[in-house]
């Protein structure tokens, strides 16, 4: 659908320069996932999913940007197509909400499935590679990375919304257990 496509330029436009771990291809991986979910769980409005999904973090708070901030740059990209008022405001609300994710609750089905497939990209082999991308950039050690996935990713299953997303989830913390227990074997030192 050509107002996707377009919704696809504007967010990579604005999102190709971050080196934070919210680039164009975390959004396009968000993306991806949201539509699995979509597919396999059948529920929700696959516009709105699709739109929630690309704009999640478009002005993230960390860069200091408010709700208002939000509303409005997505306003700006919206009104550009005749998109029903209240699906707008819809996708707003989703982004908002997933914005400010730690301790929300988000209400409306699209959004429980945006913010699985934002929650699904820190897991798995995808997962640990932004954990240490993200602790580069912020100058962590390896084991205040480490601490970081029992403090948050270790975390991120049980606290998917929908079955599908606790699925995958499961298969990525598989892994990322492995990998752990494996870096914890390589790092130890018994002199
Ligand atoms: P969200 O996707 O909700 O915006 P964050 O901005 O908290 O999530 O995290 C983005 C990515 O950076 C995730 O993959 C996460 O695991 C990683 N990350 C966040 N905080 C840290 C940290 N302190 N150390 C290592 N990785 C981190
Ligand atoms: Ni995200």
């Amino acid at each position: 659908m050509y107002i996707i496509k377009n919704i696809k330029e504007e967010v990579k436009k604005r999102l190709k320069y971050d080196k934070t771990g919210h680039d164009f291809q975390h959004t396009m991986r968000v993306y991806k996932n949201a539509l699995e979910i979509y597919e396999i769980e059948k529920t929700g409005d696959k516009f709105i999913i699709e739109c929630s999904a690309l704009l999640h973090d478009i002005a993230d708070h960390k860069f200091g940007y408010n709700d208002n901030d939000r509303r409005k740059i997505i306003l700006e990209i919206l009104n550009n197509y005749s998109i029903e008022k209240e699906k707008i405001e819809k996708i707003i609300d989703i982004v908002n909400t997933i914005s400010f994710s730690k301790g929300k609750i988000v209400k409306s089905i699209e959004g429980k499935i945006v913010q699985d497939a934002d929650r699904l990209d820190a897991l798995g082999a995808i997962g640990i590679a932004r954990a240490f991308i993200y602790g580069g950039s912020i100058k962590s050690d390896l084991n205040e990375v480490i601490k970081h996935f029992y403090d948050k990713l270790f975390l991120l299953k049980d606290r998917m919304n929908t079955k599908t997303a606790k699925e995958i989830a499961k298969t990525r913390e598989k892994f990322m257990y492995e990998f752990i227990k494996r870096l914890d074997r390589e790092i130890k030192i018994n002199l």
